[in-house]
């Protein structure tokens, strides 16, 4: 496996052939993109796809998003509704994607044996560049082994496949740090699939009614820790007594929650994570949720559901839910 290292300030063209050559021969390129690294091949290359699918440890049934670099190439693979239109006027690039009818042009595989593609223009210069230089969308889902945390940095995605793919392009800190927003316009009213950083507020501002598919049940993320979500006021308490019943704790709050904390607790045994405000939440909680697995419990502040912390309690549900053991 390749490792290619971007920086934004670079000229791009040339870092990315190589990579955009792997593509067209039908390779496994990580790259990333504002939310999580993906790991992208040529979406409408079957057999590309089909190794996709075994590298990740894939269910056969879970759909692949699609990201596009132009809104014209969305034309090729869906049928494009007005509503679809609306979105991506608003939102492309950026961290949302767009269930629609598919085209025959995307194999089944690709979409997961469904009649429906989701689509998304990805708000990084790096992914647009590639998909560009590959000119074809590419299928792409979080560079994590299936079940695993999604990456956030190009060193993640290096650990979990090493030589099982062909490059990654290392292009720093994802920022947003959570995945995309999934959104389906092929049924009324449409239906957010996955929660994430373009809010069901937003959604609801464009589209009038919006649904929000509550259970989650396609995502798993693990960890071996055993996670509980607290009020930040009860932080401390619970930490407490945890800590007393000899077990090695992580917390991840606010930085004031933690500052409030550690006046009266003795850190031993405490492995802390601080977290500036709820934007910052999103974009470091993958992070923690690597740096904290060492620990037998961890503690996870909980936020408003307003916003971004709508999408950081649906994912901290769902760790919370799925133990790796
Ligand atoms: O932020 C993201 O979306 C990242 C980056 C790499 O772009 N990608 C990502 O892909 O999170 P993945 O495969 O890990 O998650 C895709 C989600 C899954 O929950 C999948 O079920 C849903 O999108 N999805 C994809 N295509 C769909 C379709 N045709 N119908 C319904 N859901 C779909
Ligand atoms: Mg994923």
């Amino acid at each position: 496996m390749k490792v290619i290292r971007v920086s934004p300030e670079e000229k791009l063209e040339e870092k990315l052939r190589e990579g955009a050559e792997i593509i067209k021969k039908g390779g496994l390129v990580a790259f990333p993109t504002e939310t999580v690294y993906g790991l992208g091949c040529d979406a409408l290359n079957e057999k590309a796809v089909e190794r996709l699918f075994r590298v990740k440890g894939r269910r056969a049934d879970k759909p692949l998003i699609l990201h596009i670099c132009d809104t014209s190439q969305a034309y090729e693979v869906a049928e494009v509704c007005r509503d679809a239109e609306v979105l991506m006027d608003d939102f492309f690039p950026g961290p949302l994607a767009i269930v629609l009818k598919k085209k025959s042009i995307v194999p089944s595989i690709t979409s997961g044996g469904s009649d429906k593609v989701a689509i998304r223009m990805p708000a990084n210069r790096i992914a647009l560049k590639l998909i560009e230089l590959s000119e074809t969308p590419l299928a792409a889902p979080s560079a994590n082994k299936s079940g695993g945390i999604s990456p956030t940095k190009a060193e993640d995605v290096i650990a979990e496949f090493g030589d099982e793919i062909d490059m990654v392009i290392d292009g720093g800190e994802t920022e947003v740090g959570i995945e995309s927003t999934v959104i389906d316009l092929t049924v009324k009213p449409a239906r957010i699939l996955r929660t994430g950083a373009i809010s069901v507020e937003e959604l609801k501002d464009v589209l009038g009614d919006v649904e929000v598919v509550e259970k989650r049940s396609k995502e798993h993320y693990r960890m071996n820790a055993d996670v509980k979500i607290v009020d930040p006021s009860a932080v401390p308490e619970v930490v407490r007594h945890q800590l007393k019943e000899g077990k090695k704790v992580g917390v991840c709050a606010f930085e004031k929650t933690i500052d409030f904390m550690l006046e009266t607790l003795d850190a031993e045994k405490l492995k802390v994570f601080r977290v500036k405000d709820e934007i910052d939440y999103s974009k470091k909680l993958f992070r923690a949720m690597r740096e904290l697995n060492d620990c037998d419990v961890v503690i996870f502040q909980s936020v408003q559901e307003i916003g971004i912390g709508r999408a950081i309690m649906d994912r901290l549900r769902e760790v919370s839910r799925h133990r790796s053991d």
